[in-house]
């Protein structure tokens, strides 16, 4: 029995940790930021996949039966393989689930123009993860994705709320505007994006809905959980959280704090 392990290559599996505190708070947690090799959003898919692959094998090393991919990026280009080739030479009860199936699988619901728009990193981009994904949910929407190379960088260094960051995010969420005049819904479909959200609004006609991951993927798993109790049983119900980083502790233990409440206490660990 073990934690949940929540894994992220930074900070933004936080907005997703952040979420489950919130609406699970019975279960153990148990974090990792690859912080001192993010982002992983402009990676080649082998090394994303390497570098995934290091930190599930951690987060089980440390007794998680379950690992959630808090990662847009990691879940587009490692999850698969992972789930179909490792898992079953690792320990075929042990469990990894992504992001991006539980937001393709509702996101229709949440357009009247069937138009999408998907901002995310130029991996998540280029996998074409999104709108394969929603079009087997919703055949009738029409996706338009926008990859954004610049964007965890500047919130993992604070610059998103400079003036140039704030430029480089505008240019961004025009392009992705342009593509279809009547994109009336656009999924975050990056986990550090949240940090920006009432940004992007500020930016956008009224109606227009912006969409983070934290309570859809929530319930994907609240609804996973009682779907396999098994699982369910193998997860330590104790209330804790604990956090793991491959970067300097202090300034992971400070960054957090804009991403989830409470204090965060980090250990350094080498992948
Ligand atoms: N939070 C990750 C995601 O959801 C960021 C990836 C990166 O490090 O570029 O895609």
């Amino acid at each position: 029995m073990g934690p949940i392990g929540v894994f992220d290559s930074g900070y933004g599996g936080l907005t997703i940790l952040s979420d489950f505190r919130k609406r699970l708070p019975e279960y153990d947690y148990l974090y990792l930021g690859d912080n001192g090799r993010a982002p992983y959003g402009t990676r080649s898919f082998d090394v994303v996949y390497e570098f995934t692959l290091q930190a599930v094998n951690e987060l089980f090393d440390r007794g998680c039966e379950l690992v959630i991919l808090a990662c847009n990026t990691a879940s587009a280009k490692a999850l698969r393989t992972i789930q179909h080739n490792d898992l079953p030479n690792i320990d075929s009860k042990k469990r990894v689930l992504g992001v991006i199936r539980p937001s393709a699988e509702i996101i229709g619901q949440f357009s009247k123009t069937n138009n999408i728009g998907v901002l995310a990193t130029p991996g998540t981009v280029s996998s074409d993860s999104y709108p394969v994904e929603i079009k087997k949910f919703s055949p009738q929407c029409n996706v338009f994705q926008h990859a954004c190379p610049l964007w965890v960088t500047l919130i993992e260094s604070n610059e998103h709320l400079s003036h140039a960051g704030k430029e480089f995010i505008r240019k961004d969420v025009e392009a992705l505007m342009a593509m279809k005049k009547d994109i009336d819904t656009i999924v975050l479909g990056c986990t550090h994006y949240p940090v920006l959200k009432g940004y992007i609004e500020s930016l956008l006609p009224e109606g227009v809905n912006v969409v983070s991951q934290g309570s859809i993927v929530t319930d994907s798993l609240a609804d996973y959980l009682l779907r396999h109790p098994w699982i369910d049983s193998k997860c330590t119900k104790n209330g804790t959280v604990s956090f793991l980083t491959s970067e300097s502790t202090a300034e992971f233990n400070s960054n957090a704090s804009k991403y989830i409440e409470g204090t965060v206490n980090s250990t350094h660990i080498s992948l």
